[in-house]
């Protein structure tokens, strides 16, 4: 058997100590399989003294993840800290040390991996993030290495797993966002600054990486348009399941002849399709590649167990002494994506505008519509009793967004309505 491949990990919090566990648990296996041992030779967190369940203490233990990553005890910096700041020092000073690199840390790779790339690559050495997208989903693997030979024009899905978890049970339950999110709080399913998931931060971090593994682009956070689901209501959710649909945040890169067309927002889908199904804690992705078709992928996003197993993979990778460039392509070919307008985007969309229920409301919503171009597929109305409120529920057949949103303004600004109207986009995948 060959010299043993030596792992400093940095982080031991979910993800880390969940790596250290696989590792031992399944450490003949993986020897078996890659012809050689993988050994954890430094580890490194901020407290020295927390239970973490692994016995931290037979490793050696280093203050400062950057020194671990500098260290000549290693031949892979392993990066489970998250965040841009140190961890991105970390992953620096272990490239330029002559280490290869593991992470997991979507930020990172989504605000830097194309300089990190290029840094690997002037070294000879591996970048992998596997567990950055979609945790326990191969995705990474499927676009960089399984679908190859194809042109991909779209990739996309629910790669959240705690704004899936949220929506799912507000569906079951019919009780209201902040309800279901204060639950999920209290079950460890939400962070206490549940932010980043339900505003869609972390979704978006995740489709820039897929869209740059999808179409050989520069990732681009900034180019993806990003709107979460705090504003979702039951009462939404009703009205889709009465249309024959069900509403997820997803996450969706379109390669458009008019640019790279990236977003992330609440969107219904049809029931009975692969994405509806998907529901709680899962993750689901679909990719639309030209020889492949479509493909569909489904399983855990997150948790200590499946974000593990995408590390553990990408060290056997290394450990089998395979090397693809991080991104699928050489980093000096990733081309900068042209940004397609949203608004000049065509699909189909559900409105719901709450009025009062008068004379000429319904004709000036239906007149503030057709002045933009956009028509109605169909229609629900809601309630009747003079003076109260009332739901009109609307689906339009394809029309461009920024006539949509023309048109909504149009009602708001003619004083049709008593809240403000909500715009669902409706989505086939
Ligand atoms: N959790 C998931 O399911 C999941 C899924 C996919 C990807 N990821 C990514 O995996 C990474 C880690 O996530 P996680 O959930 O495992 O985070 P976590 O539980 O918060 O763990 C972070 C670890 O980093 C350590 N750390 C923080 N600052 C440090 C510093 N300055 N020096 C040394 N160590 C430091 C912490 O040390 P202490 O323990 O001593 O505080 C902790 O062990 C993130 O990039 C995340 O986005 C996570």
């Amino acid at each position: 058997m060959s010299d043993a491949l030596r792992i400093g990990i940095a982080g031991l919090g979910t993800v880390g100590a969940g790596l250290v566990r696989l590792l031992t648990e399944n450490d003949d296996l993986i020897a078996a399989r890659c012809g050689r041992r993988i050994e954890i030779a430094g580890v490194s967190a901020r407290d020295r003294n927390k239970d973490r369940g692994i016995w931290p203490g037979r490793f050696d233990w280093f203050e400062d993840p950057r020194e671990l990553a500098a260290s000549g005890r290693i031949d892979v910096f392993v990066e489970l800290i998250g965040g841009v700041g140190i961890a991105a020092e970390a992953v620096e000073r272990a490239l330029q040390s002559g280490k290869h690199v593991v992470t997991a840390n979507k930020a990172l790779i989504a605000a830097r991996g194309a300089g990190l790339a290029a840094e690997a690559e002037k070294w000879n050495l591996a970048l992998n993030f596997e567990a950055a997208a979609a945790g326990g989903i191969p995705i990474v693997k499927a676009l960089r290495e399984g679908l190859a030979g194809n042109v991909v024009s779209r990739v996309g899905g629910i790669l959240n797993g705690t704004c899936n978890y949220i929506l799912s049970q507000m569906e079951e339950t019919g009780r209201s966002f902040a309800d279901v999110l204060a639950e999920a709080q209290a079950l460890g399913y939400a962070e206490a600054d549940p932010t980043l998931d339900v505003g869609g931060g972390d979704t978006a971090h995740k489709l820039a990486i897929l869209a740059s593994l999808a179409f050989g682009t520069v990732p681009d956070m900034d180019g993806v348009y990003c709107q979460g689901i705090e504003r979702i209501s039951p009462v939404d959710i009703g009205f889709a399941r009465e249309f024959g649909y069900r509403i997820k945040l997803l996450g969706i890169a379109t390669m458009t002849a008019r640019g790279l067309e990236a977003r992330v927002h609440p969107a219904m889908i049809q029931l009975g399709t692969a994405l509806a199904d998907v529901m709680g804690v899962l993750n689901g992705v679909v990719t639309e590649s030209s020889a492949a078709g479509s493909s569909v992928f489904e399983g855990r996003g997150a948790g200590a167990g499946p974000t593990a197993s995408a590390v553990a993979a990408d060290l056997i990778d290394i450990a089998r002494g395979l090397r693809v460039p991080a991104f699928g392509v050489p980093s000096n070919l990733l081309r900068k994506a042209e940004r397609a307008p949203l608004g000049e985007r065509e699909g189909t969309f559900y409105m719901r505008f709450d009025v009062l229920d008068r004379p000429g409301v319904l004709a000036t919503i239906a007149s503030s519509l057709a002045d933009k171009g956009v028509s109605i597929e169909s229609m629900i109305q809601r309630g009747r009793a003079p003076d109260e409120k009332v739901a009109i529920v609307i689906i339009t057949h394809e029309a461009r967004e920024s006539s949509v949103i023309g048109a909504i303004k149009a009602v708001e600004a003619a004083g049709a309505v008593v809240e403000p109207p909500c715009m669902i986009r409706m989505e086939r995948l």
